[in-house]
């Protein structure tokens, strides 16, 4: 395990380019296991979750090559729908999206239940009811999900609540199933066109993904395509809070401005400046931010992703802010850790409130999950004096080459192994094991 040591104070500066989207990613990887044969997928993140996936693809046996940069071969010809090991299973949240892809290729699939997390309760109701309303029989066994079914059968399903991943586990198994399913009370993230296009490229009849109806209209079979994944908005997102909060001016490149609205029009309110054009947004913050409000929805509201980020810059605003979390039950958990840095927030229930300080100050802290780990490692970037951010596994599963990429706009940030790794060879009780993943 490492761990990150920021001297922080220091305006970040310059142009980054941003990498291709994490929740894309790990639903278009699972995607082209629906065709037999070579599929080619570009610009995917060199993120931990991109791995681990590619790593339970081969598991099952498929041929994999890569990523290099950027680019991976997947050839799932020989790929058998049960055998995806449970540890890995349980090490990344999308892993769910194997039982539409196999239950659309195989009308079979059985595969772990995806690990629970520290953000709130995530059931994947939405994503079982999707499947036996298709027809498939659907169970729970010693951990697993296993789905089957003689034949799938397109028909019309509602969904409870707009579920990101219930939306695209569905269409997974929608595609090859025998007439049209129409999707309803859909998700609508960009990502969900993204895997859409690639279905379609891949040869399958997809409509109106980005609104709230879907209509998939079954196909035979799928072939193999070659597809790049869309630019990361919560990485763009979290590098233009960063480059906020140390008063800095940064250029992020390989974005799609659009869909950094929600988050470029907070900032705006804040005072900072955000400029933007074709594929490049750039922020210059001057000065202290304001205080402001901030409510997390489904796209195209604010990105629950990028709250915690935004909680880290609100503590530095003059005045008082509240956030309130719309998407989870709970994800507050940096706040622990940000208090250890001189802030000053009270969670109530889905909200908290954010007195802002004219500083923070640097302190050890430890990352439970991704997104709280890259509100620590901003929190560390403006703050006086050294922070050492433990649990860096968390944050690199789906931030790419993030030491270099902060070095690259003047971050003063270096890795070293951590003492509680240290603990563990030596059998000590370390406070810091954490607990992997699954965002
Ligand atoms: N929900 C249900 N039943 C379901 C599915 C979802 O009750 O069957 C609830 C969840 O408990 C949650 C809400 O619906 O309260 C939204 O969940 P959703 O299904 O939309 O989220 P997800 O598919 O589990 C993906 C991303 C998350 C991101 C959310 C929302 C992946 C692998 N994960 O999760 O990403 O927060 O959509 O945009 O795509 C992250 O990247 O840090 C991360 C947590």
């Amino acid at each position: 395990m490492a761990e990150l040591l920021i001297r922080g104070d220091n305006p970040l500066n310059g142009d980054l380019v941003i990498g291709g989207r994490k929740n894309s990613a790990v639903a278009v990887v699972p995607a082209a296991i629906l065709a037999a044969g070579n599929s080619t997928l570009e610009n995917l993140p060199a993120i931990g979750d991109v791995k681990t996936y590619t790593e339970i693809l081969a598991r099952l046996g498929a041929k994999v090559e890569g990523p290099h940069e950027g680019t991976l071969h997947i050839d799932a010809t020989r790929l058998r729908p049960e055998g995806a090991p449970m540890g890995m299973v349980k090490r990344i949240r999308a892993s769910y999206y194997l039982l539409g892809a196999l239950l659309g290729r195989f009308r079979y699939a059985r595969v772990g239940l995806p690990g629970g997390c520290d953000i709130g309760q995530r059931p994947i109701d939405q994503h079982l009811k999707g499947f036996r309303a298709l027809g498939a029989e659907v169970t729970i066994d010693h951990g697993e999900v296993v789905a089957q079914a003689d034949a799938l059968i397109g028909t019309h399903i509602y969904l409870d609540i707009a579920s990101v991943g219930a939306t695209i586990n569905i269409m997974l198994a929608a595609v090859l199933a025998k007439g049209t399913t129409v999707l309803e009370n859909c998700a609508k993230e960009p990502h969900i066109v993204d895997v859409a296009s690639f279905l379609n490229a891949m040869g399958a009849r997809v409509v109106g993904a980005g609104t709230d109806t879907i209509k998939i209209h079954g196909v035979e079979e799928l072939g193999p395509a070659t597809h790049a994944i869309i630019p990361d908005e919560i990485e763009a997102a979290t590098y233009a809070i960063a480059a906020a909060a140390t008063r800095g001016d940064v250029t992020l490149v390989n974005v799609v401005p659009k869909h950094l609205d929600s988050v470029s029009a907070k900032l705006r309110e804040a005072g900072i400046i955000v400029e933007e054009n074709g594929d490049w947004i750039r922020i210059i913050a001057p000065d202290r931010p304001n205080a402001i409000a901030v409510k997390t929805l489904p796209y195209p509201g604010f990105p629950t992703d990028a709250m915690p980020p935004m909680m880290t810059l609100l503590t530095l605003a003059s005045g008082t802010s509240v956030i309130s979390e719309g998407v989870y039950e709970s994800r507050f958990k940096h706040v622990d850790e940000l208090q250890r840095m001189g802030t000053n927030i009270r969670v109530e229930g889905r909200s908290a409130v954010i007195e802002g300080v004219e500083c923070l100050h640097g302190a050890p802290v430890q990352a439970t999950n991704l997104r709280a780990g890259a509100s620590l490692v901003i929190a560390g970037l403006a703050a006086q004096g050294e922070t050492c951010v433990g649990g860096v596994e968390h944050v690199e599963r789906g931030y790419e080459h993030l030491e270099r990429k902060l070095r690259s706009i003047g971050a003063r940030i270096d890795r070293r192994a951590s003492e509680a790794s240290d603990a563990n060879a030596e059998g000590g009780d370390a406070r810091r094991v954490v607990n992997l993943g699954r965002d």
